[in-house]
């Protein structure tokens, strides 16, 4: 078995990170304290080192779309992905950016913010039939709204949406509710966690955030990239056939 611990330094993280190119692929890419806590002071931020800035850049570059909870995007203030030099290459014959999937039942978004308003791919919002309607007709002057489930978001009918769309590649960045959702449906291919080298206590969630999943999901480690305190872990589910409903192999 090649080692698979290395340096983050020495590695050629476009390459260590890159995405099956025959199915689509579900990754996630979390952060969590020594003690398993997934937010310090309500965000993820002050959890991060600059290497690990570097791979969430990294990730969004290879990825085809950014699926996102609305309780994070509120949280964190997310704004759209902006395009960076270094992506030219891996992003070559695609948009310059990732578009952001915002799953959300309620719609409290505001639809004036940059993430609506000055995202060069047009937003999406993945919601359902019971959001209220203001809000859906407002979801839709600024985003490209895409309905799938009754009171709740179907996840699986979500994502087959976005892979529909040719979204093959996609990067799920939380938070713990939606993440528990997406790995109970099984639909989680790939886990990218970076170890924080912090303990804090409190109540913070883990990275998943649910009820208990139907049955444990099993992983196996791809590789350990070592930083100065930092760890950063990328897991492959153990029964990874690529999200979506065609399996690999076909
Ligand atoms: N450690 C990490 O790597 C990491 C990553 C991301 C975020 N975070 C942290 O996590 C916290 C936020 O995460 P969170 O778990 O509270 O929220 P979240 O998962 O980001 O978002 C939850 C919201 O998403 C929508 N949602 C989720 N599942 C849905 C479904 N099936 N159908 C319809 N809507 C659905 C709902 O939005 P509506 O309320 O709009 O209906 C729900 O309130 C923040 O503190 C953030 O800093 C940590």
């Amino acid at each position: 078995m090649p080692h698979r611990s290395r340096s983050f330094a020495d590695v050629d993280l476009a390459a260590a990170y890159a995405y099956p190119t025959d199915r689509p692929w579900l990754r996630a890419n979390m952060i969590a304290s020594l003690d398993g806590s997934a937010w310090w002071g309500d965000r993820t931020g002050p959890l991060g080192d600059e290497r690990d800035r570097e791979l969430f850049q990294l990730l969004r570059g290879l990825a085809d779309v950014v699926i996102v909870g609305a309780g994070t995007v509120r949280v964190e203030g997310y704004g759209p992905v902006r395009p960076r030099p270094e992506w030219d290459e891996l992003r070559a014959g695609r948009a310059p950016v990732p578009p952001l999937a915002v799953v959300s039942r309620a719609l409290n978004l505001d639809f004036d913010a940059p993430i609506f308003t000055a995202a060069s791919e047009r937003t999406i919002v993945l919601t359902t039939e019971a959001a209220p309607a203001s809000q859906r007709k407002a979801a839709e002057a600024r985003a490209e709204v895409i309905v799938a489930g009754r009171e709740d978001v179907d996840i699986r009918a979500a994502v087959d949406a976005l892979i529909a769309r040719g979204h093959r590649r996609l990067l799920c960045e939380g938070g713990p509710i939606l993440l528990a959702q997406v790995a109970a449906a099984g639909l989680l291919d790939e886990l990218c966690l970076t170890l924080s080298p912090v303990l804090l206590a409190g109540d913070a969630a883990r990275i998943l955030n649910g009820t208990p999943l139907p049955e444990p999901g099993h992983f196996g480690l791809a590789h350990v990239l070592t930083g100065e305190d930092h760890l950063f872990l990328r897991y492959v589910a153990k029964n990874a056939q690529g999200a979506g409903p065609t399996p690999s192999g076909t």
